[in-house]
């Protein structure tokens, strides 16, 4: 979703923006452009529809001089991706420059004042009426323009992270967050605003997150200052993060997705390290150690998440009552925090995020926690909104993902929430011994299991040509493959912009059987679990319609073989970590089908990494 960066200092500001654009790109976006306040005084603006190459081509021959500059990449929310859309947006009276992030919820009324004032809207932005409301307020008084921003964004509704220029301090970086999130850089002698953490990767470590309602200042020479809305001087700690954090290469993939697909059984590694100890046949999550007490004692989990996450929620649902034996429940964060929840002291709210950012599953957070709910974050990216907003957790380790179709945060997700039920369940005492060791032993076998599924990769790319031609895919699974089922056809459809619906197979019966023709591929995991017999009735019953099987099988599997079109086979495991092998396969088809189609797999079009809109 839209990305913000923003420099002053005593570099050249523009190459230091372009970079930090494009290290954004993987957000997702539809438009970009730059504002620098020139050697000379001027503000020139540079904005494109389409890509942050476009926006440098357009600015080639030109004067993109200055050491203070801010810079956006849009996604579209009030208005088409154009570039009179595009940020930043300047002012009736081009003193002021903005670059925002986030929903003026009140622009409507606030753009109808100015206008009835004569104020002349370039845009359909909601953005643009936070820089003509700071020009109409400074034009009432010689405020400052910390004060004048103090007056503009109390007057707003909604949610803003914003970097701002005044022409009339060309000397001076202005920023402010609430509700989303913005992060400020600081070097020697400089300083660098941004979104995430990407665009200052590499120029410092030494990091401020803005809390809500804060207003940053930036002059260089001068430390941080900061004040929030009431004119407090706010103080922060200065948070030293890791020199690689944010950077990332295809390291010789095709493309982020497939290197992340690839990096998986390492990745996995890294988020069990110091957790699973096989040898000593324990797992232990240090939040779990640390808030023992209140998590042994909920009477109920409540996991809320979005997309892929609230996929891995489902699963991880299915682990924490089988194993802890206290009721779990799943819900859209978006459902959630508009659904008046049942939600009180005795409950945990397990908050699910990759990015740590989306918008949903921060309100649901904020909503439980207003309930008394203890809330427990699952995310990956370090220093995110979630984990900050919540009361512990535990980080999945799985490195940046860049690919906007999630694929090792999902795995990485689902192997968190196994730790995690299994460290309650031993704790309450509600596992036996012999299903805790098998366990461990399993989950600590699942990188290599999952470096054998990863060599189908070629078979699945061939598989795949044969596919192309689709316009509806189904999936199917049963148990714990239900949600990877949904899962393999989330991202199908993502990269592919194939329609696919993700079913539990006994549901077909049901209704979506009528789908079913010669042309219809379904993907249907029938692995050897405890419902392996129903599903093969389920796949007779799609083949005794003509329906193109696929069947993810267990190795040595010569029953369904026998039936399914196409099998592709995974080693065996147990089966609440069976989707940690089984979603590979259904990553690689939806890859491959989406590259054979000649799609833009690690941006498709729409979506967005980080979705900090709600
Ligand atoms: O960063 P989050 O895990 O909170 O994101 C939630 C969804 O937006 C995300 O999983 C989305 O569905 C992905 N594009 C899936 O590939």
């Amino acid at each position: 979703m839209c990305g913000i960066t923003g420099y002053i200092g005593y570099r050249e500001a523009c190459p230091i923006l372009t970079e930090g654009l494009r290290r954004l790109e993987y957000r997702g976006y539809d438009s970009a452009g730059i504002a620098l306040i020139a050697d000379n005084g001027g503000l020139n603006i540079y904005k494109e529809k389409g890509r942050v190459s476009d926006l440098e081509n357009s600015m080639a021959g030109k004067d993109t001089s200055g050491h203070i500059g801010i810079a956006h990449t849009r996604w579209a929310t009030h208005g088409e991706p154009s570039a009179v859309n595009a940020h930043p947006h300047v002012s009736s009276s081009g003193r002021f420059a903005i670059v925002h992030n986030g929903i003026i919820e009140n622009y409507a009324v606030i753009r109808k004042n100015l206008e009835q004032k004569g104020y002349v809207f370039r845009s359909s932005t909601d953005t643009e009426v936070l820089v003509q409301l700071a020009d109409y307020v400074a034009s009432l008084q010689d405020s400052d323009t910390v004060t004048v921003l103090q007056k503009v964004l109390s007057e707003v509704v909604g949610a803003y992270a914003i970097a701002l220029l005044d022409r009339e301090h060309p000397d001076r970086l202005y920023a402010a967050r609430k509700s989303s999130p913005l992060a400020v850089g600081i070097g020697d002698g400089e300083f660098f605003v941004a979104s995430d953490i990407s665009p200052i990767a590499g120029y410092t470590d030494k990091v401020v997150y803005l809390d809500d309602e804060e207003i940053a200042e930036m002059h260089c020479g001068d430390s941080l200052h900061v004040v929030n809305l009431a004119n407090v001087e706010c103080r922060h700690e200065i948070i030293t993060v890791p020199e690689n954090l944010g950077k990332a290469g295809k390291d010789g993939f095709d493309h982020f997705m497939l290197k992340e697909i690839f990096e998986q059984p390492s990745c996995l590694t890294d988020c069990m390290r110091g957790r699973v100890d096989v040898a000593g046949k324990t797992v232990t999550l240090s939040a779990v150690r640390e808030h023992k007490d209140r998590l042994l004692a909920a009477e109920r989990f409540i996991i809320v998440a979005c997309g892929t996450s609230w996929h891995a929620g489902l699963i991880g649902k299915q682990m924490i009552e089988s194993f802890c034996r206290i009721p779990a429940e799943v819900a859209y964060a978006s459902e959630f925090r508009y659904s008046n929840p049942v939600v009180g002291s005795s409950d945990v709210v397990i908050a699910i995020s990759q990015s740590g950012e989306t918008a949903d599953t921060l309100a649901a957070i904020e909503l439980a926690r207003s309930k008394g709910a203890f809330i427990y974050g699952i995310c990956n990216a370090v220093g995110s909104s979630i984990p900050r907003a919540t009361d512990t957790g535990s980080y999945i380790h799985v490195g940046p993902e860049i690919g906007v179709a999630s694929t090792k945060a999902f795995t990485g997700q689902v192997t968190v929430l196994a730790m995690l039920a299994l460290d309650i369940a031993k704790e309450k005492n509600t596992i036996d011994d012999r299903t805790y060791a098998e366990m461990i032993e399993e989950l600590a076998t699942i990188p290599e299991k999952m470096r054998v599924v990863l060599r189908t990769n070629d078979r699945i790319a061939s598989l795949a040509k044969m596919f192309t031609y689709a316009k509806n895919f189904i999936y199917l699974g049963r148990g714990y493959s239900y949600p990877v089922a949904l899962e393999g056809a989330l991202k199908l459809k993502e990269i592919s912009y194939i329609h696919a619906e993700g079913y539990p197979a006994a549901e077909m019966k049901h209704g979506p059987i009528a789908l079913i023709d010669e042309e219809m591929p379904v993907v249907i995991i029938a692995t050897h679990n405890a419902l392996y017999e129903k599903i093969l009735s389920n796949v007779q019953e799609i083949k005794a319609r003509k329906g193109r099987v696929i069947a993810i099988v267990s190795e040595g599997d010569s029953t369904v073989s026998a039936i399914a079109d196409t099998v592709i086979e995974i080693p065996e495991t147990v089966e609440c970590l069976d989707p940690l092998l089984v979603s590979v396969p259904l990553q690689l088809l939806a890859y491959h089908i989406a590259v054979c189609k000649g799609k833009d797999v690690d941006r498709p079009r729409n979506l967005a990494k980080s979705v900090t809109v709600e």
